[in-house]
């Protein structure tokens, strides 16, 4: 829950704790963390500044090296992104070079919030939502983590997330922002890649792999079982779906859908 004190906003981390008193159980409602920490400070801890040349070099890779990946994944992003049609503010988590701009952003009423801690990534990014047909004052790109979201609660009708809580630090955490800033009934439709089934070569793979891709892909995880996480998020209703594409090698298994708040 995020608190607006004036000078910051305040993140404070509720739990429910049952406690020992007396013999008795006794459930509480403990704030057990309450720091003051504006969206910068949440950054940089959870994202730390790493150097120029590094966030250029992974927002010119992404740029130029997802076309094959894009055109396989393309009929999955159009039959979800038809959702969008006729909503008027759209967040997108780690929005990177803005992928996905081409499928909503050109709907007239929209105006898109992107976030990313790569800040490199902003121009990609803009020259995307320019040619979508998004105007300027319509694109808003602001350097954050999906685990500090800079929105109000409620605010949104939808979040995007794609290829993106494989790489966030805290995807328990990220998921909840999600479901703070949707409005009641809004959704958050996801594309994400997974861990590969337990056993086989390609988790074996991804296993041996993970430790270099983290390092050279930004943070990037090949075995999380995101799907999990989504299910476990507390959504009111979840349509999730496997693919598995065929251009994506390591990355092959996806979880794509839409959970609505
Ligand atoms: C593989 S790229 C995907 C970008 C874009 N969503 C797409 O579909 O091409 C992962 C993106 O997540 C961003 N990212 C990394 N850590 C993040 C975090 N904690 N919160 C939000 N975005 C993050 C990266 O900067 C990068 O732009």
């Amino acid at each position: 829950m995020w608190l607006e004190t004036g000078k910051y906003w305040v993140y404070v981390i509720k739990e429910n704790a049952f406690l020992k008193c007396s013999q008795m159980l006794a459930k509480c409602d403990l704030i057990y963390s309450m720091k003051q920490l504006n969206f910068q400070d949440m950054l940089n801890r959870i994202h730390p500044p790493k150097p120029d040349w590094y966030e250029e070099f992974f927002a010119l890779a992404m740029e130029k090296s997802m076309k094959s990946y894009e055109a396989e994944i393309a009929g999955y992003k159009a039959k979800l992104f038809t959702k969008l049609r006729g909503k008027s503010k759209v967040l997108e988590l780690g929005i990177g070079t803005g992928p996905n701009l081409s499928y909503y952003a050109g709907d007239g009423g929209v105006s898109v919030f992107g976030i990313d801690p790569n800040k490199r990534m902003e121009k990609y990014a803009r020259a995307a939502a320019t040619s979508a047909g998004l105007s300027s004052s319509k694109f808003i790109f602001t350097q954050a983590v999906a685990e500090a979201l800079p929105v109000n609660d409620a605010s949104m009708d939808a979040v995007i997330g794609t290829l993106v809580l494989c790489s966030v630090k805290d995807v328990q955490l990220a998921l909840q922002e999600v479901k703070r800033v949707l409005k009641p009934g809004g959704f958050y439709i996801f594309i994400e890649h997974v861990a590969a089934k337990d056993g086989t070569t390609l988790r074996f793979m991804q296993k041996v792999l993970d430790p270099l891709q983290q390092l050279v892909s930004d943070g990037c995880h090949l075995t999380r079982e995101t799907g999990k996480y989504i299910s476990q998020a507390g959504f009111s209703d979840i349509n999730t779906n496997m693919a598995y594409l065929s251009n994506a090698s390591l990355i092959s298994p996806h979880v794509y859908g839409i959970a609505s708040k």
